[in-house]
């Protein structure tokens, strides 16, 4: 089957997705399935699993026969499906799901609603395929502020090169701030619609650990990364390194998402 749009930036080796965001995806996935009120017994939809780390945090909540999931690219299927053997893992996008009308209790969409092609449609899609009185929800970034390390990343790419700006997520990525991102879900006709900041944290050996997955061209900021000329990728490596102040010693950062849920009337 060939891959909806949209993953064009999530081809790369799951393990590189992994250290880079990824590294921060259980901990955002557990404050998503709290805020959306998943409990036993239920089952739940991820839309854009990735390589499934809300695949995962659902199914130690629910069990994997309770959890399905939808991704468009099929490196990420793939991994979700052999991360979390029982769970049904379909290669396809929140435009089209390929479920029927009130299939689950709750959809949720942790760090995809800002990617996907059509994204009102992909939340009455999200809506559609839950019952009545079930949740939808996602977490979004907050690229434009808390999220720190895609906030230096692009501030030292910016610095670097003005021009960078267009492809700065803080600037170019819609529904990143909570207003935009609450009307995305009322126009979709969810009730009782809510929007919290929460903050998660992520280690990191060193510098070199935060950096290596970047190279791997994985999501927009690895793709700048690696379409930058040699000499040019070791200027931004060296001033991410000066605005993040760190080196060989291990650090954490903080990454800021919003959360947003809504009622299926
Ligand atoms: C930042 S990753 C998040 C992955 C995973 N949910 C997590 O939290 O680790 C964004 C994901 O959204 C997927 N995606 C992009 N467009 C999409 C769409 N239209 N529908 C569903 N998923 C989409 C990408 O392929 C990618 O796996």
């Amino acid at each position: 089957m060939s891959e909806p749009p949209g993953a064009a930036t999530f081809r790369a080796p799951a393990e590189a997705y992994d250290r880079l965001v990824g590294r921060y995806a259980p901990a955002l996935a557990r404050k998503l399935i709290a805020a959306a009120g998943v409990r036993g017994g239920q089952r739940a939809l991820d839309v854009g699993c990735g390589p499934g780390a809300l695949t995962g945090e659902l199914a130690a909540v629910l069990g994997s026969d309770r959890v399905a999931a939808v991704e468009p690219s099929s490196v990420f299927a793939e991994a979700c499906r052999a991360r979390h053997p029982g769970v049904d893992v379909v290669v396809a996008s929140a435009e089209a799901l390929p479920f029927a009308d009130g299939e689950f209790d709750h959809a949720l969409a942790q760090l995809v609603v800002n990617f996907m092609t059509d994204p009102p449609a992909g939340v009455r899609e999200m809506a559609r395929v839950t019952l009545p009185g079930g949740t939808v929800s996602a977490a979004v970034w907050d690229y434009a502020g808390g999220m720190t390390l895609l906030r230096r990343f692009w501030d030292a790419a910016v610095a670097l090169d003005p021009s960078a700006s267009e492809r700065d997520e803080g600037v170019c990525m819609p529904f990143c701030r909570p207003g935009e991102l609450g009307d995305l879900w009322a126009t979709a006709g969810l009730a009782d619609v809510e929007v919290a900041p929460v903050v998660v944290s992520a280690h990191y050996d060193g510098f070199e650990d935060l950096w290596q997955p970047l190279e791997a061209g994985v999501a927009p900021s690895g793709a700048y990364a690696v379409s930058l000329a040699p000499e040019r990728r070791a200027a931004l490596k060296d001033e991410l390194r000066r605005r993040l102040g760190a080196g060989e010693q291990p650090f954490e950062l903080t990454a800021r998402a919003w959360v947003v849920t809504g009622r299926v009337p």
